[in-house]
């Protein structure tokens, strides 16, 4: 079954044509990062705008990458929920247009959904992007260890996922089976990195940056405090108030000086020592929520982790390190943690298999903030 996935939740443009859920014919990604690496973050008019201008030559390229005509395609499915309001619109426009125009069932994905179902996909190394440019500039070189101890995650499994907008773990007793079971109380751990990164005075998107600046940092220099939260939940809002009281102290400056100067200030050394110090907390504070959850799910077989910050390496070091002993450990190939349309096809895939009916392309609506388990 071939599915054409489309996605825009967000600043990237993108569209896939996936096979049987797994088998990548086709994946191109045009991403903003480049436009909102000025602003320092996402402008959502922008975004939507941007979309607009990329979306059919995106559908198009993706269709010609894998050879596909429309009749060889067998379903659409899109991103529907959660996201940018107007971002969501231009993608679902789309689809629904598609679906209507082409006569193809139509299936609307939730975006969490989609970036745990990269771990299901297989990834050809010859398959191109449309533009990567943004993401290579973005991602540091490192060599990906697959710590995958069979082919695919196997259930009940722990779903760590890590984005910009979200920090969840969630139990998965089956395909298209989710349990939210511990949830961040404020930012996410993604939107964390960016905050910090611009304090430090790295570019956006933050997390790519800070791992990238961490590589010649101590990550001991600074000791930076763990939330005190109970159970599976995060916060990380703390943090980042941490590193900013942490690097007010380090320059003798007062917490009256403005955040947006402190980069003025900060050494090369001081930048590396704290972008590394806490990149280091970030990930030992997402490690031990999940060694609490195996605590209280010890059945579970695969622990799979997925979103933007599931590229980052020394996380996937330290996750392989203290977990492959005991479970299956899974990371999406770096190019697949971030927003790609092959994730939504591969989780469409296994909405249908799991009896998932299709969408009404007329009616279909869009939900910016609704959860997985709705
Ligand atoms: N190597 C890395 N290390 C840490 N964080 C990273 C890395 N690469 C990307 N990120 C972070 O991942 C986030 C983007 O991930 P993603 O695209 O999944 O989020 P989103 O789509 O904006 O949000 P959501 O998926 O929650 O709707 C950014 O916050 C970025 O800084
Ligand atoms: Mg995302």
């Amino acid at each position: 079954m071939k599915i054409l996935g489309i996605e825009t939740s967000c600043d990237e443009t993108a569209a896939a044509v996936v096979e049987d859920g797994s088998k990548i014919l086709s994946n191109v990604v045009v991403s903003q990062i480049d436009i909102f690496a000025e602003y320092g973050g996402v402008i959502p008019e922008v975004a939507a705008r941007s979309h607009l201008e990329a979306m059919m030559p995106v559908v198009n390229k993706a269709l010609k990458n894998a050879f596909c005509s429309w009749d060889e395609i067998d379903a659409i499915a899109v991103t529907h929920a959660p996201g940018l309001l107007g971002s969501l619109l231009i993608g679902t426009l789309t689809a629904r247009t598609m679906a209507i125009l082409h006569e193809k069932p139509l299936y609307a994905t939730h975006h969490l959904k989609s970036h745990v179902y990269a771990n299901w996909l297989n990834v050809d190394e010859s398959e191109e992007l449309v533009s990567e440019r943004a993401l290579e500039a973005a991602r540091p070189s490192f060599t990906l260890s697959k710590t995958n101890s069979s082919d695919s995650p196997q259930f009940p499994l722990l779903a760590m996922v890590i984005s910009g907008g979200h920090t969840q773990i969630l139990y998965m007793r089956g395909h298209d089976q989710f349990e939210i079971i511990g949830t961040t109380h404020d930012d996410a751990v993604g939107e964390c990195f960016d905050k910090v990164a611009k304090i430090l005075g790295l570019t956006y998107p933050g997390g790519p940056s800070i791992a990238k600046e961490a590589l010649r940092g101590n990550e001991n220099k600074y000791k930076l405090p763990h939330p005190h939260v109970d159970g599976l939940d995060f916060s990380f809002s703390g943090l980042k108030t941490a590193v900013l009281r942490a690097v007010q102290k380090e320059l003798g400056l007062p917490i009256s000086h403005p955040s947006h100067d402190l980069k003025n200030h900060l050494t090369d050394e001081m930048r590396a020592d704290f972008a590394a110090s806490f990149q280091k907390t970030a990930i030992d504070i997402l490690n031990e929520k999940i060694k609490l959850a195996i605590q209280e799910h010890p059945e579970i077989k695969s622990i799979v982790f997925a979103g933007g910050v599931s590229a980052n390496q020394k996380l996937r070091e330290e996750a392989e390190r203290i977990f492959s002993k005991d479970y299956a450990v899974f990371f999406p190939e770096p190019k697949y943690s971030g927003d790609n349309g092959a994730m939504v096809a591969a989780a469409a895939f296994y909405e249908i298999q799991a009896g998932v009916k299709p969408t009404d392309p007329y009616k279909l609506n869009i939900y910016p903030r609704i959860s997985i388990e709705s």
